[in-house]
């Protein structure tokens, strides 16, 4: 009876780890575009099922999928691709099939797995209407909750959620998760609402986040969100190069960037760490590359970044920082002035943080200084 018991004990601490500590996986996805809005959606769930199965592999108890990853940005279009999701409770049994497939593989890998999807539903007067929802399949294949998109972008057929809706669940590894997508993270309600209670230290990004100078960068808005807010961060984007889409990432609530990826180059890329306050900065070193080419191209020379801020509006003065500086730079807007202190060292790795883009085209290893005049 006490070696069964010692057993038992055992057994237990395996299966959970260390406390406090889980295995969490991102996936930036670049959606297949078929022939049918049916085809690609089956098509891109057949893929999830396959990085949910390789995650396994590395023991992920979580894995998260992008922002109109099932589909590519279609939000003109959500009478062709938007579904009905059951309810939260609902399942492992579904008449969706391609539901049915993401849920089988759930179940099977015993994985929580986070899917995002246009939903199609009933108003309170029979009309049909659209939501951008996040849905949760537990490890054993129910839906174990829902997030509809309050902040939509750019996406006037779609309804926005309840802002007092419920979007936090519990998993059986001892974490509580919240989640948003994408434009929610620039605003209170959800951003701050969902963790202003304290209880909740894990939260979970969906986004289709294109790259736009000069703040509004995937990787700083994301490190930035867990930092601010000391929290554990699993950030997944879509991944459309051409529409500078791209830029996931897993960050500790400790400060750590325990795993990203952004490239220039289109692909899809499976993100794994472990995840808790006592787990370090392990980052491999997967971003941009001065020297990596491709079809003859760096993946720098790939990278677009959408300039959508209107640059007369800034002072923008240029550092020469090739040889590493020291510096103060003072920027007045009338009588108000703003005073930078500038350190800078050169990197030893082949990597750097974002190039700009001169008026020219050209790219320009500078950095930038700016300050609104507002
Ligand atoms: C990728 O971006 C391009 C340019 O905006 C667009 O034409 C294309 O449909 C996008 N692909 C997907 C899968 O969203
Ligand atoms: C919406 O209403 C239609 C017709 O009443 C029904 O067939 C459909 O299942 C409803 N959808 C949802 C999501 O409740
Ligand atoms: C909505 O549709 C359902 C099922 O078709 C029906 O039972 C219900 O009465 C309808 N509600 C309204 C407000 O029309």
């Amino acid at each position: 009876m006490k070696g069964l018991l010692f057993f038992l004990a055992l057994a237990a601490v395996f299966a959970s780890g260390y406390a406090g500590e889980y295995t969490a996986a991102v996936v930036e996805f670049q959606p297949a575009k078929s022939a049918t809005p049916s085809q690609t959606i089956e098509d891109n769930v057949h893929e999830y099922t396959v990085f949910i199965e390789n995650a396994k592999r590395e023991a992920a108890q979580i894995i998260v999928f992008p922002e109109y990853g099932l589909t590519g940005m279609v939000q003109d279009q959500p009478e062709r691709y938007a579904v009905e999701i059951p309810d939260v409770g609902s399942g492992p049994t579904y008449s969706d099939l391609n539901l049915q497939r993401l849920a089988n593989a759930a179940r099977e890998h015993g994985m929580y797995v986070v899917v995002n999807i246009l939903e199609k539903a009933n108003d309170t007067a029979n009309k049909t209407i659209y939501y951008n929802t996040n849905f949760v399949l537990n490890n054993h294949g129910k839906i174990l909750a829902k997030y509809r998109k309050i902040n939509l972008f750019l996406e006037p057929l779609l309804t926005p959620g309840a802002q007092d809706q419920k979007n936090t669940f519990q998993t059986d590894f001892n974490e509580k998760f919240g989640m948003f997508i994408c434009f929610d993270i620039l605003f209170y309600y959800p951003s701050r609402s969902t963790i202003a209670s304290g209880e909740i230290k894990n939260v979970i990004f969906t986004t289709a986040w294109f790259s736009t100078v000069a703040i509004l960068q995937p990787l700083n808005v994301q490190h930035g969100y867990a930092v601010a807010n000391r929290v554990n961060l699993l950030a997944s984007n879509m991944n459309n190069v051409t529409a500078g889409n791209g830029g996931s990432g897993i960050y500790g609530s400790n400060g750590a960037v325990l795993s990203y990826y952004i490239s220039g180059l289109g692909s899809s890329r499976l993100l794994i760490s472990k995840v808790g306050s006592n787990v370090q900065q392990s980052f491999r070193t997967q971003g941009l590359k001065g020297f990596n080419t491709f079809n003859g191209k760096t993946e720098l020379d790939s990278y677009i970044t959408q300039e959508r801020f209107d640059s007369n509006r800034f002072t923008i003065r240029k550092i020469e920082l090739s040889t590493g500086v020291e510096t103060v730079e003072k920027v007045c807007q009338k009588k108000f002035c703003c005073e930078f202190n500038i350190n800078a060292v050169v990197p030893t790795i082949e990597e750097v943080y974002q190039y700009g883009l001169s008026k020219n085209g050209a790219l320009d290893r500078t950095y930038v200084v700016s300050s609104q005049n507002s």
